[in-house]
């Protein structure tokens, strides 16, 4: 089956949420294009900014520790001002967009004041992370994507979406669709992974789960896909660093992601914050004017990151806001966002020095108009907040998570069958992370409810029952950031060191309660701070005392089960060769700790695969399992002299409870010509003892052609779950999508004459094959 196939016959409803309807009557392109023209034909040039102007308005609730958190934020670049300064521009009529309020009741006040203030009555447009989840979080999204399973990925954001509607949210700045191939860097947590073929497939999945059927479909919102383009590539891996990518990795890597959520519909991009072959993205001419909006044909709107129109100043590209502004709505930048000094109250200026046409801005202006008239704004502006207190606290939105959780967790290494666990009297369960509500969530939430967060350690307590035996200990202290997140602002982020800790003794009570149990699950990872935005790091090593407290308890003898949380891959050199059993659990989120439970228990079988090359450690990075080949291929695993260059864990491994083999790998013909499509079989059988989840992977490798291919890139796969026993013969389509690739030396789309490797398995090292050619003679 290929991905478009599985997402086409999605119909993403989740238990107890309406499939989406169509738009409603009224919202047609003619009746909306009459409407929005009438309104731009009245308004001012100080209106038409303002509709241009997304501000940040921070509501969030301080903290218990610090009632003084989220008054005075530190972000970088802004003005003084703040909350007083967004209700003057609202009573001015002057905002088009509100970002960062979440309770219903303040997303009423704030809008009674936009429409009291704009003369027009034009309501604002309120947009949110909604990155994994509102209330109910989902596993974070690389684990997401580490599902393979384009069903629960769209349900997961449709989930998201219905929660976010019913608290008054119109817009998701989400699905991010940036390729990362450098761990390094933290916000390869917020995408999908290395793999352009995966990660669009995720994209659209989730692009389809916020929006439904499209803008204005009850129960959905505007799906904001981020960042446009070439964001994951951040020199040495530091975020927000300069990016220089070959035309190659640009249209065969980075783009492709882009690309097919412009297709699924999309109503909105939001542009990158860093240059781009040394051009600030949000003033980037090719990739905004030509790509997005020439090649591909976008017609909704675009949005800058928060503060990057501010920021052509930053890059010593604009020489002023004015400037600023008119280049970057001049390239087609729509909207603003802004948390302080904003560029684009500059427009005004901007058009009367001639710097930019005024019907620029009303095309932009007719964009964001369109958006809110399509999503029923103009119509109807308020929310219903009874209705986003029963939404919110919806047990099948809680259901579904689990589901998320259950099925993103990847079985990395499972040695004599530790898994699942049968029976045990008694189990040691040990790291701080292992009863952390906050770091089971991960980053990017902020309307979690901590309450209803299931740790780890809480999830085995329930499962296991009176009958076993269940202890805890820390064992260390939590480790800490060196240099504080901007996140850490915003409250309950910052690990805190438990009151009178003494290492010592905690280290061997921990030891002790590994030595007296049947089995010691040890929870080690990344604290939550430490991966997102602004979280880069230059190692991948576990953090604090991690790899001592788990080399203490594994010389207990006693079997030990690692559990590791994160939302990048770790140095596991020394886990991988001494830890049995070692499940990648991510931050797997409101109901982490109860699927994991499940799992271990094996309620359910793992199937999780890796959407990223695991390397033994950072100085491998970037390393990526579609590279080319080059001179004396022999030697590929001995690159460098000091450790293997192979990864520790390929792309696309993960194990199960089943045992999967391959066979019958064959074609419905041998030859085709350009533009045809040939169609992989294969037969998986599960030959081991109990059920199990597999992804099947397919992979191709051209032998010859006008470029050096990669030696194997992906082309298909499908997750199924296999009885003991049980056989399914899959089909796997290849054809010009799958076949094509972007050639840099005729700058085009090309299909070679050649013969394609076909290979299927678990893995990207799957080495059962067969071949095929394009356009040769037969
Ligand atoms: C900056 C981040 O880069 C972007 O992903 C996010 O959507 C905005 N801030 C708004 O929070």
């Amino acid at each position: 089956m290929s991905v478009r196939s599985t997402i086409a016959t999605s119909n993403g409803s989740a238990p107890g949420i309406p499939a989406a309807g169509a738009p409603r009557p009224g919202r047609s392109d003619a009746e909306i294009a009459e409407r929005v023209d009438a309104l731009i034909a009245q308004m001012t040039m100080a209106e038409k900014a303002g509709q241009l102007t997304q501000y940040f308005y921070f509501d969030l609730p301080p903290s218990e520790e610090n009632p003084e958190e989220n008054k005075d934020l530190d972000l970088p670049g802004a003005a003084p001002g703040g909350e007083a300064d967004v209700e003057a521009a609202l009573a001015r009529g002057e905002v088009g967009s509100l970002l960062f309020v979440t309770d219903p009741a303040k997303i009423n006040r704030l809008q009674r004041l936009a429409v009291a203030g704009n003369r027009h009555g034009i309501p604002v447009m309120f947009g949110f992370d909604v990155i994994h989840g509102l209330r109910t979080i989902f596993p974070v999204p690389i684990a997401m994507a580490a599902s393979w399973d384009l069903a629960a990925i769209e349900q997961g954001q449709a989930v998201a979406a219905r929660e976010a509607r019913a608290a008054g949210i119109h817009w998701a700045f989400a699905p991010m669709v940036d390729i990362a191939r450098d761990p390094r860097w933290g916000r390869i947590v917020e995408g999908a992974g290395e793999d352009p073929y995966l990660a669009s497939a995720v994209a659209v999945a989730q692009v389809v789960g916020f929006q439904g059927d499209g803008l204005g479909s009850p129960g959905r919102v505007i799906a904001g896909p981020k960042h446009f383009a070439g964001y994951g590539a951040a020199l040495g891996g530091r975020d927000y660093d300069e990016v220089n990518l070959s035309d190659s990795e640009l249209w065969n890597v980075y783009l492709p992601p882009f690309e097919a959520v412009v297709k699924a519909g999309a109503g909105n991009i939001m542009t990158a914050y860093m240059d781009l072959n040394g051009i600030p993205a949000a003033g980037n001419h090719w990739l905004v004017a030509e790509v997005l909006r020439g090649t591909w044909g976008f017609d909704g709107f675009v949005v800058s990151d928060a503060q990057a129109v501010h920021d052509l100043r930053t890059h010593d590209f604009a020489a002023d806001l004015t400037d600023a502004g008119a280049r970057a709505v001049r390239v087609g930048v729509d909207m603003e966002m802004t948390f302080g000094d904003p560029a684009y109250v500059h427009l005004p200026e901007a058009v009367a020095a001639g710097l930019v046409d005024e019907k620029i801005l009303d095309t932009a202006v007719r964009r964001v108009l369109a958006a809110k008239a399509r999503m029923g704004l103009l119509d109807d502006p308020y929310v219903d907040e009874e209705n986003a207190r029963i939404v919110l606290a919806d047990p099948a939105h809680r259901a579904a998570a689990r589901t998320a959780a259950q099925r993103s967790a990847v079985l990395l290494r499972n040695e004599s069958g530790v898994l699942p666990l049968t029976g045990p009297g008694s189990i040691a369960v040990i790291g701080p992370l292992a009863d952390s509500r906050r770091d089971t969530l991960g980053p990017w939430v902020f309307d979690f409810d901590l309450d209803e967060t299931v740790t780890v350690l809480q999830g085995i307590r329930d499962r296991a029952g009176a009958a076993v035996e269940v202890s805890y200990a820390p064992g260390i202290r939590p480790a800490h950031r060196r240099f504080p997140s901007m996140f850490d602002q915003f409250g309950g982020t910052v690990p805190v060191d438990p009151p009178g800790f003494d290492d010592a003794a905690e280290l061997g009570r921990a030891v002790s309660l590994a030595e007296a149990s049947d089995i010691a699950v040890v929870v080690l990872g990344e604290w939550q701070n430490m991966i997102g935005e602004a979280a880069s790091r230059s190692s991948l090593e576990l953090p604090g005392g991690q790899l001592a407290l788990l080399q203490a308890v594994v010389a207990t003898g006693t079997p030990v089960v690692l559990l590791v949380m994160n939302g990048r891959p770790l140095d596991l050199r020394w886990a991988a060769e001494n830890v049995p059993a070692i499940l990648d659990i991510w931050y797997p989120g409101t109901q982490g700790g109860a699927a994991v439970a499940d799992l271990l228990f094996g309620d359910v079988a793992p199937g999780g695969k890796l959407p990223f090359s695991w390397p033994r450690t950072v100085g491998q990075v970037p390393m990526i399992y579609s590279h080319t080949v080059s001179h004396d291929p022999g030697h590929q695993d001995r690159r460098y002299w000091d450790e293997a260059s192979t990864p520790l864990f390929p792309f696309g491994h993960g194990l199960s409870y089943g045992q999967f083999e391959y066979r019958d790998l064959t074609l419905d013909r041998n030859h085709i010509q350009p533009g045809q499509t040939v169609t992989a079989s294969v037969t998986v059988t599960n030959t081991g003892e109990r059920a199990g989840d597999e992804v099947a992977q397919l992979y191709i490798r051209q032998r010859h052609g006008t470029a050096s291919r990669p030696v194997r890139e992906l082309k298909g796969f499908q997750r199924l779950t296999l009885a003991a026993g049980e056989s399914r013969t899959l089909t796997f389509p290849l054809g010009p999508a799958e076949l094509r690739y972007w050639n840099a030396a005729v700058r085009d789309w090309v299909i070679d004459t050649t013969t394609i490797d076909v290979y299927a398995g678990s893995d990207s090292t799957a080495d059962l094959t067969t071949s095929f050619t394009i356009g040769l003679p037969v």
